[in-house]
């Protein structure tokens, strides 16, 4: 559980920076061009914007430290597709998922999906008339509990008990209850996106464009970040990503810890290459970019992350210490 947890790590840390590995010098120095969206890498060509993806896992038996092998996930994906305007609002163009190489619409009205980061298999999705679970079986999608608000973001915590929406109002609550009960956060003001992390913290912004972020000590700033001027979005973090969230902040990307502090990333986009979402597991990455899916394998290799911690401590999620595997470093 260790390995895989730090794994993980690993891939968030280079979780925009993951490329194709080549000698080019963009990709050296971090800089993603029009180059980086190579029509080789494409999964998926969409009529509208790409505004989600969402990664679900249906293996359960994923916490062993065989699954930083991308053959032992069953991946799940579900993506929102919208017609984006100027003034960045959206026109809905339903909620799909992809599997198996095919695309089925599950939604017209469908904005968002949260899918379990840890070993649950299930995934939430908010629509314009509520809250929606993923039915793998018949892979559609069932109301999910008595909401019927307008939603426009939601997350979950790791095993799908507690499910956040942001409604069209811009008000965010916290269901409980299989979707029977929702609690208004009255800290959270306004916020034009949410993010969850994997110890429940929330990462929102408002119209302000500051980032602030919600733990169980009340809310607070993210420090260190630059003023933003075009668009920023917050990624929902990889499975087990212990306490922050990746960012977009115009054309350049940070980390954002749940302490308030952040960092920033070597990568870089061009302005016409920014991504519209993506989503990471293990050993996969998608982007969304310029109404298209493009799929990345980021290869990890023991030497890889052996490097990493040498460079960066991490706090690995459980005690269980199996021979060979990483040194405890804490945090
Ligand atoms: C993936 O998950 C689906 C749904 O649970 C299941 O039917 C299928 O057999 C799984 N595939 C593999 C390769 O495990
Ligand atoms: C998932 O893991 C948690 C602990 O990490 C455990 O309490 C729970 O029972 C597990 N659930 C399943 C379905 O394995
Ligand atoms: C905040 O948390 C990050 C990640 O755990 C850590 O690297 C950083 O040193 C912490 N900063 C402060 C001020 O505690
Ligand atoms: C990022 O955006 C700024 C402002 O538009 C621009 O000056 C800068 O060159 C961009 N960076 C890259 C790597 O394209």
């Amino acid at each position: 559980m260790r390995l895989l947890t730090c794994f993980t790590a690993l891939l968030l840390v280079g979780l925009l920076v993951a490329a194709p590995t080549s000698n080019d010098e963009e990709d050296k120095i971090g800089l993603r061009t029009q180059k980086f969206y190579h029509e080789k890498f494409v999964i998926y060509k969409a009529e509208h914007d790409i505004v989600n993806l969402v990664l679900l896992n249906l293996n359960e038996n994923l916490i062993s430290p065989e699954t930083k092998d991308r053959d032992c996930l069953n991946l799940t994906l579900f993506f929102v597709e919208a017609d984006v305007h100027q003034d960045g609002s959206r026109v809905d163009q339903g909620l799909y998922v992809l599997k198996e190489g095919k695309a089925t619409k599950i939604l017209d009205y469908g904005r968002d999906a949260a899918a379990s980061r840890h070993n649950s298999t299930k995934a939430f999705f908010g629509a314009k008339d509520g809250l929606y679970v993923y039915n793998p079986e018949t892979n559609s999608a069932d109301k999910y509990g008595t909401i019927t608000d307008s939603i426009i973001a939601i997350d979950m915590e790791r095993f799908g008990k507690v499910i956040y929406i942001l409604t069209e109002d811009r008000d965010v609550y916290k269901v409980t209850d299989n979707g029977e009960k929702k609690e208004k956060l009255e800290d959270v003001v306004k916020p034009k996106q949410i993010v969850l992390d994997y110890q429940n913290n929330l990462y929102f912004f408002s119209d302000d464009k500051v980032l602030y972020v919600r733990t169980a000590d009340g809310v607070k700033k993210i420090e260190g970040l630059p003023e933003a001027t075009g668009i920023v979005t917050i990624f929902k973090p990889p499975m087990i990503r212990e306490n922050g969230a990746p960012i977009l902040i115009d054309n350049e990307s940070y980390f954002v810890y749940s302490n308030g502090s952040s960092i920033a990333s070597t990568t870089k986009f061009d302005p016409k290459s920014i991504p519209t979402a993506l989503a990471e597991m293990i050993s996969v990455v998608y982007f969304a970019h310029d109404k298209k899916i493009y799929e990345y394998n980021v290869p990890i290799s023991s030497k890889d992350l052996d490097d990493f911690l040498k460079k960066i401590p991490i706090k690995c999620e459980s005690d269980s210490h199996t021979k060979g595997s990483v040194p405890s470093s804490k945090v």
